[in-house]
């Protein structure tokens, strides 16, 4: 009888750690959206915000598959090239999003240019650089780190203040779910 009952023990904590590990690697590659500007969107800067959007982007970590929120009016988003973003060159973009709540995924790893397309604007600032992460960049083992591997430059920095509050709500609120999952599930079949 006890040893049934630590078999069926051992069992339920595998089960568990499994489902634990498939609930995180569903959050993993389901992607963060990014809120761009947080609740002031994606608008000419006025010079009081306390960031750029480049610094805004230079302290988050972007992986394929993540996207952007830019929430807008009156305006518009320009994906342009390198050339066309240092020199605010909205006449022939590789992309241009007008519907003033446009979510971008990110579907390779490299370098994104995004600028307004309102006259001005970008040279106002309103513009922005993404460099997302090559695969290779990403730490393999993310379910199980290990601390010498990439020298913690590498992985999803979930703790790190950078990460704006939208982005965080997006996270609890995936995991809120996946747990909620879990619970139903153990309630179903123990
Ligand atoms: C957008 O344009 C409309 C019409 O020109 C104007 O009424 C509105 O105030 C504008 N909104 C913003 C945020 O500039
Ligand atoms: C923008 O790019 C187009 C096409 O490459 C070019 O003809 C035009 O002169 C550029 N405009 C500016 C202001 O650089």
């Amino acid at each position: 009888m006890a040893s049934s009952a630590a078999c069926s023990k051992a069992f339920n904590n595998a089960l568990f750690s499994a489902l634990v590990a498939a609930c995180l690697a569903a959050v993993l590659v389901s992607g963060f959206q990014f809120e761009v500007g947080g609740k002031t969107g994606w608008t000419k800067p006025t010079g009081k915000e306390p960031e750029t959007y480049n610094q805004w982007a230079a302290k988050n970590r972007f992986h394929i598959g993540d996207t952007l929120n830019f929430k807008y009016q009156n305006d518009s988003v320009l994906v342009v090239s390198s050339a066309d973003y240092l020199n605010c060159n909205t006449s022939n973009p590789i992309s241009k999003f007008e519907d003033g709540n446009t979510v971008f995924k990110f579907d390779r790893s490299g370098f994104f240019y995004f600028i307004s397309g309102q006259p001005g604007n970008c040279k106002s600032g309103q513009k922005l650089i993404v460099r997302v992460m090559h695969p290779s960049e990403v730490e393999a083992p993310e379910l199980a780190p290990s601390p010498s591997a990439g020298g913690g430059d590498s992985g999803r920095d979930w703790g790190s203040p950078s990460a704006n509050s939208t982005t965080k709500l997006f996270f609890v609120s995936y995991f809120v779910t996946a747990l909620a999952g879990l619970f139903v599930f153990l309630y179903v079949f123990m």
